[in-house]
């Protein structure tokens, strides 16, 4: 039974770590070096943990590393499960149901993504007001559910709004500036096309991705506090005259992972 995988999964985490910590982070691309910046680092393997995912993505790392940011005691998902990669929805969301049941508070999730307002420009980190799960997939679908929480649970206030004012004051302190906007999940691995990117502007989003959203949603259930943040890593189709490349995006997030990382270390401290 699902539930029970994880709630053995979440056993190992808690026989292998020396305290429970507060907040979880997965990190997106380019921001896994993230985890090596923590002080006292305890690392599992995905691999070493029981009934967890592996990763398949070259580049990300499976590790779930334990630490301490500013003293204040953190678990970092390094490597995470993408619909595209074939996962089910949820085994994307096993790490962040572990967690909840781990007893974590909060949860930080960081991604990159396209952008297609007007407001936002390669580099920028966008963070996620709400979302539009275009996806067709939900992680709180099935019998398990009930074990995680609540079958019809509120998804309004999804983004939590105390943290997203911290954030605020993080951006100005670093002079970075500071963008929010609606993030739109779709599974991808193709990029979207110029019309769907347009269908995608009338709909609201800001930006797209293909991810974080079943993490947001599972932590949700759980009644977690979710804060979200976007690397801005190029302009989606048909907004520039250019093709999209993957490199760029990898490209794009290595160069904004310093700054990517100071904030969300002092996200961490407030
Ligand atoms: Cl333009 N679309 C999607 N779906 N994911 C992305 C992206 C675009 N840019 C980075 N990640």
């Amino acid at each position: 039974m699902y539930y029970q995988r994880v709630k053995e999964a979440a056993e190992f985490i808690k026989n292998h770590i020396p305290e429970i910590p507060e907040i979880a982070i997965i990190l997106g691309s380019g921001l896994g070096e993230f985890a090596e910046t923590m002080e006292n680092r305890v690392v599992l393997k995905y691999s070493e943990i029981p009934h967890f995912p592996v990763s398949t993505v070259k580049g990300h790392k499976g590790n779930l590393v334990f630490g301490e940011v500013k003293g204040r005691k953190i678990l970092a998902f390094q490597g995470r499960f993408h619909l595209y990669e074939g996962y089910k929805v949820h085994e994307v969301v096993f790490g962040v149901r572990a967690a909840g049941l781990l007893g974590i508070k909060s949860l930080i999730v960081t991604n990159a993504a396209g952008g297609i307002s007007q407001f936002l420009s390669p580099g920028d980190l966008m963070v996620i007001k709400d979302h539009i799960n275009l996806s067709g997939e939900n992680p709180a679908i099935g019998e398990d559910a009930q074990y995680f929480g609540e079958r019809f649970f509120d998804m309004t206030y999804a983004y939590d709004r105390e943290i997203i004012e911290k954030a605020k004051d993080v951006y100005k302190k670093n002079r970075v500036d500071y963008k929010e906007g609606v993030y739109a999940f779709l599974k991808g691995p193709s990029y979207e096309t110029p019309s769907e990117i347009k269908m995608l502007r009338i709909l609201g989003a800001d930006a797209v991705g293909m991810s974080t959203v079943p993490e947001v949603i599972a932590a949700r259930q759980m009644g977690l506090k979710v804060f979200g943040i976007s690397c801005i890593t190029n302009m989606a189709a048909g907004i520039l005259d250019k093709k999209l490349s993957h490199q760029e995006v990898i490209e794009v997030s290595n160069m904004v992972a310093e700054k990517f990382k100071k904030i969300i270390v002092d996200l961490i401290e407030i």
